[in-house]
C-alpha cells in the first residue's frame, strides 16, 4: 500500500474503514469475497464529470429514450399533449418520476401466466418492463404554479386526481426491433397501477384493527400504493414495489389524534399538517377523518405482471417503514432471504427468511414465500461481526410492556421493535443487494446528515455523512462446506466496501475511499457520492446509481466496479444525467446488452417550473416540459453493456 503524497492520511483512513477485513481474514467468513472469480471486464471510456442540460454515455454507446411520462401504453391514443392530460388520460399513459426498473422476459410460445417460465426463459430480446413512478411534482407537471411551495399545497382538485393516476407503477412490453427498444402498445399486459388500484393486504397485520378504515372495516384491503422507490423481484415472476415516502401525501396534525400510539408513528413518518392538500378532495389523506389510512401505506406490494388481472398485495410479513426496496436471495430446497432498507437518517437494515424452502419446481407453493416467514434487523458491530435480531412478538422487548400486543403491532411499528432490539441506526439504506457471483451482500448507504460527532461508529464512520458509503456483508460458509454462502445464519461479518466522496478531498469528511490499495485506480472522474439503487451485471460488476452529486459539483449518473480482484471498488464513470436528475433502477437484460435506466425529476432545481423550466430534457421542444424517461442504453456493437 502506497500512499498518495496528495493523501497523507489515506492510509490511516483506509486502516480505519478496513479492520474488518483483516479481523475476518482468518474466518470462513471471508474466503471467496474480495478474491475468487474477477473479471476486469470494464473497458468502456470513461464519461468526465460535468454538469449540463444533456445525458452522457462513453464513445460507441447508444441511448433509446424509451418511455417518457405522458407516453402512451395502450394502443389508439393520441400524442402527449400535458395541458390537455385528464386523470383517465394519465391513467393510459406512462407515469411520472420513473425509479425501479424489472426486466421480465417473456418468453416465445408461452401463455399468460407461467411467470416461473417466462423468467428462466431469459429472453433478453422481448419483455414486460416494470417500472416504478415514486411521487409528482405539480410545479413540473402543470402550468401556472409559480412555485413549488403553492403547487404542493395548493393543487387543484383535477390536478390531485392526475397526480393520484400518474403515481404508482407501469407494466409496458418491450422488444428489440432494427430501430432498438420499442414497445408494444397493443400487448395484453400492459397495465397502470396507481395510487387508487385496489389491492389486498396479506400476512400477520391483514385485519388489524389498527388497519380498518371508513370505507374498509375489514382492514383487509386498500386503494393504491405511493411512494413507490425502489423493489425487487422473484424468480416465480412477480414483482415487487416498495412504498417509501408516504407520509407526504397525508395531511393532518399527528399532535391531535387521540392515541399517542398513533401520533408518534404518524410523526415519525413525516405527516404534517400542511404536506400536500389530498385530504381536502379524499378524506382518507386527512388523519383527522381517518387516522388508520397512513397505516396502509409503509410496505412491500407484489404483483403479478403475467397477469394482467391479478390483484396486488401489500406484503406484511415484510414490515413497515420507509422501504427503498427488497431483494431476493433463492437457493433451490432453502428457505427464500430477502434484504431491504429503511430510507431514512437512523433507521435500519432489514432481512427476511421465509418458512418455508424455495421450491423452483412449484409456483404455486413459491407464491406463499413472502407471507410467512421473519423479519430481523441488523446489528453491526465493531469488530467486524453482526448480527440478525428477529422482530418476533412475544421474544425479547416484544411484549406489552413495550406497546406491543400481538405480531401486527411488531410489523406495523417495526422502527420501534427493531431499536428495542438494538439494530444499528444506520446512514439512509437505500439498496441492499446480493452479489450472485460472489454471494456477498452490498448495502448503498446514501448519506445522514444528522450523524453526530459522538454518534459516529464502525458501520456508520462519519459525522455529518454528507457523501455516503457502502457497506459489504459477508454471510458465512456452511460448516463442512467449501461455497455457497449461508444468508439464512443470524450470524455475519461485515466491512466498508467503499467511502463515497473526492478521495483528493481536503475536508476528511468529504475524503472518500475506493479501491483496496490506493487512488491510482480511480480516475479523477471515477470518484462519486450519494450511492442509492445498485445494479450487478452478468458478470457481477456492480452498477451503483447516485442522488446527490450535484452537491459536489457535478452531475448524477452510474459508476461500475468489480466487486474482486485487484480493482474491487474502483469506480468507472459510466453515465452522466441531464442537470437536476438522479438515475434510479439500473437494471440489465440477462444477457448483458442492454441496460434500462430511470432519469428521475430531470430540471428539478430553485425556480423551475412548467412554465418555466431549467430545461426541456429529454425532448427540448418548447411545447413539452421536462420529462422522467427510462433509457435503454446499448452498444453500438451488441456486445455487452461495460464490457
Ligand atoms: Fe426514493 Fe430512497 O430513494
Ligand atoms: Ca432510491
Ligand atoms: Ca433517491
Amino acid at each position: 500500500m502506497k500512499d498518495s503524497p496528495k493523501n497523507p492520511d489515506r492510509r490511516k483512513l483506509l486502516k480505519a474503514i478496513g479492520g474488518a477485513t483483516a479481523a475476518g481474514a482468518a474466518t470462513s467468513f471471508m474466503s471467496g469475497c474480495g478474491s475468487e472469480h474477477h473479471r476486469e471486464n470494464l473497458s468502456f471510456q470513461e464519461v468526465p464529470h460535468s454538469l449540463d442540460f444533456n445525458h452522457h454515455l462513453p464513445q460507441g454507446y447508444s441511448a433509446d429514450i424509451l418511455l417518457r411520462w405522458g407516453d402512451p401504453i395502450v394502443a389508439n391514443l393520441k400524442e402527449f399533449e400535458p395541458k390537455q392530460l385528464t386523470a383517465k388520460g394519465q391513467s393510459q399513459r406512462f407515469g411520472y418520476n420513473n425509479d425501479f426498473i424489472a426486466f421480465m422476459p417473456l418468453a416465445e410460445n408461452t401463455p399468460a401466466g407461467h411467470g416461473d417460465i417466462h423468467c428462466q426463459s431469459g429472453n433478453s430480446d422481448r419483455g414486460l418492463l416494470c417500472v416504478n413512478h415514486e411521487y409528482t411534482q405539480p410545479h413540473l407537471m402543470f402550468s401556472g404554479y409559480n412555485d413549488e411551495y403553492s403547487a404542493t399545497r395548493g393543487v387543484s382538485a383535477e390536478h390531485v386526481a392526475i397526480e393520484l393516476a400518474a403515481c404508482g407503477h407501469s407494466v409496458i412490453e418491450i422488444t428489440r426491433t432494427d430501430k432498438g427498444w420499442q414497445p408494444v402498445l397493443e400487448s395484453p399486459y400492459n397495465r397502470r397501477i396507481t395510487a387508487t388500484t385496489p389491492m389486498q393486504i396479506s400476512g400477520p397485520a391483514s385485519g388489524d384493527k389498527r388497519l380498518q378504515t371508513t370505507a374498509d372495516p375489514s382492514g383487509t384491503q386498500v386503494l393504491g400504493t405511493i411512494g413507490n422507490c425502489a423493489g425487487g423481484k422473484t424468480p416465480w415472476g412477480t414483482v415487487l414495489v416498495a412504498e417509501e415516502g408516504f407520509g407526504g401525501a397525508f395531511q393532518g396534525d399527528p399532535n391531535k389524534i387521540e392515541d399517542t400510539r398513533e401520533a408518534r408513528n404518524h410523526l415519525d413518518f413525516g405527516v404534517r399538517p400542511h404536506n400536500r392538500n389530498l385530504g381536502d378532495y379524499d378524506p382518507r389523506f386527512d388523519i383527522q377523518q381517518e387516522p388508520n389510512e397512513p397505516n396502509r401505506f409503509g410496505w412491500m406490494v407484489e404483483y403479478d405482471p403475467y397477469d394482467p388481472q391479478s390483484i396486488p398485495r401489500k406484503l406484511t410479513t415484510l414490515g413497515r417503514f420507509e422501504h427503498e426496496g427488497f431483494t431476493l436471495v433463492c437457493k433451490p430446497g432453502q428457505p427464500v432471504v430477502a434484504y431491504g432498507g429503511d430510507d431514512d437518517e437512523h433507521q435500519f437494515v432489514y432481512r427476511y427468511v421465509s418458512k418455508e424452502a424455495y421450491l423452483p419446481k412449484d409456483p404455486t407453493h413459491n407464491r406463499n414465500l413472502l407471507t410467512e416467514g421473519t423479519l430481523y434487523a441488523a446489528r453491526f458491530d465493531a469488530d467486524g461481526s453482526g448480527k440478525w435480531l428477529p422482530l418476533v412478538f412475544g421474544q425479547g422487548p416484544l411484549n406489552s410492556n413495550n406497546g406491543f400486543h400481538n405480531q401486527a403491532d411488531v410489523l406495523i411499528d417495526a422502527r420501534q421493535a427493531a431499536a428495542l432490539l438494538g439494530a444499528t441506526p444506520m446512514d439512509r439504506p437505500e439498496d441492499v443487494e446480493t452479489n450472485p457471483h460472489n454471494d456477498c451482500t452490498y448495502v448503498m448507504l446514501t448519506k445522514n446528515k444528522s450523524r453526530a460527532e459522538d454518534g459516529v461508529d464502525a458501520a456508520n464512520p462519519r459525522h455529518q455523512n454528507t457523501a455516503g458509503h457502502i457497506l459489504e456483508i459477508v454471510p458465512p460458509i456452511k460448516p463442512g462446506k467449501k461455497t455457497g454462502r449461508d444468508h439464512t445464519s443470524d450470524q455475519f461479518r461485515w466491512q466498508q466496501f467503499l467511502l463515497g466522496g473526492n478521495p483528493n478531498a481536503e475536508n476528511p469528511k468529504e475524503r472518500g475511499a475506493y479501491g483496496q490499495q490506493s487512488t491510482y485506480n480511480i480516475s479523477n472522474h471515477g470518484w462519486f457520492t450519494n450511492p442509492d439503487n445498485v445494479a450487478f451485471d452478468p458478470h457481477g460488476n456492480m452498477w451503483v446509481a447516485t442522488d446527490g452529486c450535484e452537491r459536489f459539483g457535478f452531475h448524477d449518473g452510474l459508476w461500475a466496479m468489480a466487486t474482486e480482484g485487484p480493482m474491487r471498488a474502483a469506480p468507472k464513470h459510466f453515465f452522466g444525467c441531464p442537470q437536476g436528475a438522479e438515475v434510479c433502477g439500473p437494471e440489465f437484460t440477462p444477457d448483458g446488452t442492454t441496460l434500462f435506466i430511470a432519469v428521475q425529476h430531470p430540471a428539478d432545481a430553485l425556480n423551475s417550473t412548467y412554465d418555466h423550466p431549467l430545461h426541456r430534457w429529454p425532448d427540448n421542444n418548447p411545447e413539452l416540459p421536462p420529462r422522467p424517461s427510462v433509457l435503454a442504453i446499448y452498444r453500438d456493437d451488441g456486445g455487452e453493456v461495460g464490457s
